[in-house]
């Protein structure tokens, strides 16, 4: 089959398409065969090897896993001999994050219990966009913020991945959303749902007047503390990625209320589990939400998908369409 394979950490140039051996499965595992992919933010934090703290995860010298990728749909084509919640002919997606990587390749050999149903009526790549980016906005809003229904939410970096998801999530609770973003993306960001939508090159939100219960940071590139005077009294501020600086900032100053009030500064590291794409199935289902993919790629082209992923250029969400030759 073919795979993108990295021997060593480093730029985009270091992914190759080889040529590799199909996996084979454990007792617990499903082989799928991959129809999409999507690129993450994380995935070139893989590549890179950085910040240098995940190598303790991802190897220290070298890439542990060869292949990566993590979000995939596909369809089964064989189960393992304890797998009996699935069949051959199955639709899933899912993410391999926590559970060897390997989805930027044709087939891949996944636990069955990092996978859960494809939702009806959404495409193949539709559900490969949705499980980290998916379920890290949902714990953001629904687990930090505790989202609730007439909600003021600010999203930061609305139309990028996270973020596209964050402004759906966000409108399916019932809360009114401002999505923040470059201008190439106001249009989108505004179809997806966002109510209101700021053009950080046209207007700095952190000096407008307008309050917000529960701010969402996906593009933390300035202090926490900046957005702190737009929280409303009760206000959450979650930080969820952005600079590394930032984020370390953030992680040491341990989060908590502020010394003033009741507002409060939190982040958190999102793990992948089934309720959550059981969730993220149910809203797709409903119509809900609906991921924005904004560019597409075949496998060869996976380099320069992680570029624009990683320059903060891409517009939603990047996903890989496997071309299967037979
Ligand atoms: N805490 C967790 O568990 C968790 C889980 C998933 C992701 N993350 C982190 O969350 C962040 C967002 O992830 P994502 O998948 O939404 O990424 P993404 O699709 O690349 O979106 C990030 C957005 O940040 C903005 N941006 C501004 N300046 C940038 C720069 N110098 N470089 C890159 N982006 C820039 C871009 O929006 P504009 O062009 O509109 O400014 C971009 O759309 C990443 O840092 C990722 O590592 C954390």
């Amino acid at each position: 089959m073919k795979a993108i394979v990295t021997r060593k950490y480093g730029s985009p140039d270091v992914l190759q398409l080889n040529e590799v051996d199909k996996p084979t499965i454990k007792d617990d595992e499903v082989l799928v065969k991959v129809r999409a992919a999507s690129v993450n933010a994380a995935d070139w934090h893989m590549l890179r090897g950085a910040p240098f703290p995940i190598r303790f995860v991802s190897g220290l010298l070298k890439p542990k896993n060869a292949i990566p990728g993590a979000d995939f749909s596909g369809v089964i084509e064989a189960a393992g001999s304890s797998v009996t919640e699935y069949k051959p002919g199955d639709e899933v997606f899912g993410d391999l994050s926590n559970s060897g990587w390997g989805a930027f390749a044709e087939y891949v050999a996944a636990p069955a219990d990092a996978v859960v149903l494809k939702p009806t009526g959404v495409t193949f790549e539709e559900a490969a966009a949705a499980p980290m980016a998916g379920a890290t906005a949902l714990k953001g809003l629904r687990n930090q913020g505790q989202i609730q229904p007439g909600d003021k939410v600010l999203v930061i970096g609305a139309g990028g991945g996270v973020g596209t998801f964050a402004v759906q999530i966000a409108k399916s609770y019932g809360a009114e959303v401002t999505g923040v973003c470059s201008a190439g993306k106001v249009g989108m960001v505004r179809s997806i749902g966002a109510d209101h939508v700021i053009d950080h090159s046209q207007d700095d939100v952190t000096q407008s007047d307008n309050l917000y219960d529960f701010i969402l940071d996906t593009a933390a590139f300035r202090a926490s503390s900046d957005y702190l005077p737009r929280l409303s009294d009760e206000g959450v501020y979650v930080l969820v990625g952005g600079s590394t600086k930032r984020m370390i900032q953030v992680m040491f100053a341990g989060g908590g209320k502020t010394p003033a009030g009741r507002k409060r500064i939190s982040n958190f590291l999102s793990m992948p589990n089934r309720p959550d794409l059981d969730t993220l199935r149910a809203l797709m289902e409903s119509g809900k939400l609906k991921p924005a993919i904004g560019e597409r790629y075949t496998l060869s082209e996976l380099p320069e998908a992680m570029r624009r992923v990683e320059e903060g250029r891409a517009v939603g969400k990047a996903v890989i369409v496997m071309e299967h030759n037979d």
